[in-house]
C-alpha cells in the first residue's frame, strides 16, 4: 500500500486529508493519507527518515516548508524560486525530490475562473509579502503578468520581495493602495486577513475597473469579506479554494500514479468541510 501524509506543527487543522483521502476513494487505490504533527525542532531528522517511515512523499505546511526545501535532494524550479516547499516525493532511485505546488494551484485556478486576467496587460496588484504572497508572485510571473505592483504594512518587506523577483515587481506604499487600484485588472490578497478569526483586509474598491478580477487565497470563510465586497460591485471573483485543491494534485500523482482531477464534487466535498457548503 502507498502512503503519503501532511507534516505540520500543528496540523490537524489541514485540509489535505479530505481531499486526498476523496481521490484514493474516487480511484479506488490502496493507499492512505496520514497527519504528521511534527515538532520543528524534530523536522530534520523526520525528513531524513520520511523514505524508512513507508511514506511515498508527503505534504509540507507550515512551519515546515524551509525546512522541506532544505532537506530535498532535488528541489525544483518553483521550490527554489519560491524558497520553500510544500510537496515531497521519492523517485525510484531514492533521492527526494520537492515542489512548491502553491504557484501552480493559483495560477491553474486563476486560468480556469478567469482566462483573460491577463489579457490586457493591465498591472496587477498584490497584497502581502510573506511566503504566500512570495508563491504567488512566482506563479503571476511565469504565467505572463506584465507588471507586478506588491503593496504590504511593513514596506521593507515589499522591497526585498520585489528586489527577488525583478523588474516586472514594483512597490506601492500601504497607504496607496486603494488609488493604486484603478490601473488594475487583478487584486490578489496574499496576506492572511479576513481569514476566519482575523480581521478583515481594508481597502477600498472603489477605484478598481468594474472588468477587473479580484482573487483570495483564504478559503476559510469560502467568501472572505473582501470577495463579498467585490462581488457586490460586480467585479469578477476567484476565492481560495481553487487553490487549495489544485495545489493538491501534482502531489497525488507523485505517490499514487494517477493525475486526479478538480471537479465540482470534490469542490462541494472540501466546502462541506469548511462548514460553508
Ligand atoms: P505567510 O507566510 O502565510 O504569508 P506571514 O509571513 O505572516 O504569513 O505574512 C502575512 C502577511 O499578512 C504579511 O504580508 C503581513 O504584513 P506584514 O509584513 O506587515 O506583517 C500581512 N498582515 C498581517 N496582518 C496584517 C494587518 N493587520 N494589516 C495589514 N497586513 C497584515
Amino acid at each position: 500500500m502507498k502512503r503519503a501524509c501532511v507534516i505540520g506543527w500543528p496540523v490537524s487543522h489541514s485540509r489535505s486529508p479530505v481531499i486526498h483521502r476523496y481521490w484514493l476513494k474516487l480511484y479506488r487505490l490502496h493507499g492512505a493519507y496520514e497527519l504528521e504533527a511534527v515538532r520543528p525542532e524534530e523536522i530534520g531528522d523526520f525528513l531524513k527518515g520520511l523514505g524508512k517511515r513507508g511514506y511515498a512523499g508527503a505534504n509540507v505546511t507550515l512551519p515546515h516548508k524551509e525546512a522541506a526545501l532544505a532537506a530535498a535532494d532535488r528541489p525544483d524550479q518553483a521550490a527554489t524560486a519560491i524558497g520553500a516547499a510544500n510537496t515531497l516525493w521519492f523517485d525510484g532511485d531514492g533521492l527526494l525530490h520537492a515542489s512548491n505546488t502553491d504557484a501552480y494551484g493559483f495560477t491553474t485556478h486563476l486560468a480556469t475562473e478567469a482566462p483573460d486576467w491577463n489579457k490586457d496587460g493591465r498591472p496587477v496588484m498584490v497584497l502581502g509579502a510573506g511566503g504566500a504572497a512570495r508563491a504567488i508572485l512566482h506563479g503571476l510571473l511565469e504565467a505572463g503578468a506584465s507588471q507586478i505592483v506588491l503593496a504590504n504594512r511593513t514596506a521593507d518587506r515589499a522591497k526585498a520581495l520585489a528586489k527577488a523577483f525583478g523588474s516586472r515587481v514594483s512597490v506601492v506604499p500601504w497607504e496607496d493602495r486603494n488609488k493604486a487600484l484603478g490601473a488594475c485588472g487583478l487584486l490578489v490578497n496574499a496576506t492572511s486577513l479576513g481569514m476566519t478569526g482575523k480581521p478583515p483586509l481594508d481597502i477600498d474598491l472603489s477605484a478598481l475597473p468594474p472588468d477587473a478580477t479580484v482573487a483570495d487565497i483564504v478559503y476559510s470563510p469560502l467568501q472572505t469579506p473582501l470577495l463579498a465586497a467585490a462581488k457586490a460591485r460586480e467585479n469578477r471573483i476567484v476565492d481560495g479554494l481553487g487553490m487549495l485543491l489544485h495545489q493538491a494534485v501534482p502531489g497525488f500523482e507523485c505517490w499514487f500514479g494517477v493525475r486526479p482531477e478538480v471537479t465540482p464534487d470534490l469542490r462541494a466535498h472540501v466546502a462541506a468541510h469548511l462548514g460553508a457548503s
